[in-house]
């Protein structure tokens, strides 16, 4: 991808997806240490793969289900498919999810941006109770100015009120905020919807044939406070 020589100016805000771009979904599965090694790995991405089509399915039929539900049903999808189901796993992998490990960058990078004065905030397919226990359970809780789940429009990325969301609660125009995911679509969307994007393209996914572009990609956020100019604090809504 280009790159744009200069760093984003007039931004106020970072906000971050959750799951992938602050904290590791695989690490729910890495801790199971009775899932065979072979098909630890599988659990991850077929779990992860079939939440997402979820979420996407659910918002284009009108169903939505919180993101706890469509964690679980695709779980269950996941597990029966690679024969691992079994009540007291699936449990402890709901519970893991809860508490999945920030990767190992995320606490220094937020200070840094926090002490630059930049506002942060996570925008996130997650329901309240689950980023609420990621929060805290990482030790994140004084990090965050805001904690934005989709719950709140009923409806999952990348449906634009997701993302119109988080610009009604920082109070701020999309060209102020610095948006951050790990996910290309995600990262596109974004970008289409007007925000500035940095893509954390840390599974090396290919980029997307879909609206938006994103202005940066980086492999983890230890690069972001680079590409961000002095935070702008005067910016109001439009
Ligand atoms: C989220 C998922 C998409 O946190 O990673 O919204």
């Amino acid at each position: 991808m280009t790159q744009s020589l200069q760093p984003l100016q007039g931004v106020g805000a970072c906000v971050f997806d959750a799951y992938g771009t602050l904290f590791d979904f695989a690490s729910a599965a890495a801790r199971c240490a009775d899932i065979p090694a072979d098909r630890r790995e599988a659990l991850t991405v077929l779990w992860r793969d079939k939440q997402l089509q979820y979420t996407w399915l659910r918002t284009l039929e009108n169903r939505y289900a919180d993101f706890w539900q469509v964690t679980g049903d695709a779980l269950d999808f996941a597990l029966e498919s690679l024969d691992l189901a079994g009540p007291s796993l699936r449990e402890r992998l709901m519970e893991l999810y809860l508490g999945l490990e920030p990767f190992p960058e995320v606490p220094a990078v937020l200070g840094a941006l926090r002490k630059a004065g930049f506002k942060t905030a996570i925008l996130s397919n997650g329901s309240p109770a689950m980023l609420e226990a990621l929060v805290k359970r990482s030790g994140l809780e004084a990090m965050f100015d805001a904690v934005l789940s989709v719950d709140a429009v009923r409806a999952f990325k990348t449906h634009p009120k997701v993302y119109q969301y988080a610009l009604d609660s920082l109070a701020l125009p999309a060209r102020a905020i610095a948006f951050q995911s790990s996910n290309a679509w995600d990262a596109h969307a974004a970008s289409d919807f007007g925000m500035r994007v940095v893509w954390c393209n840390r599974y090396g996914q290919r980029r997307e044939r879909l609206p938006g572009k994103p202005d940066f990609e980086i492999r983890t956020l230890a690069e972001l406070p680079a590409l961000l100019a002095t935070a702008d604090t005067n910016k109001t809504a439009h």
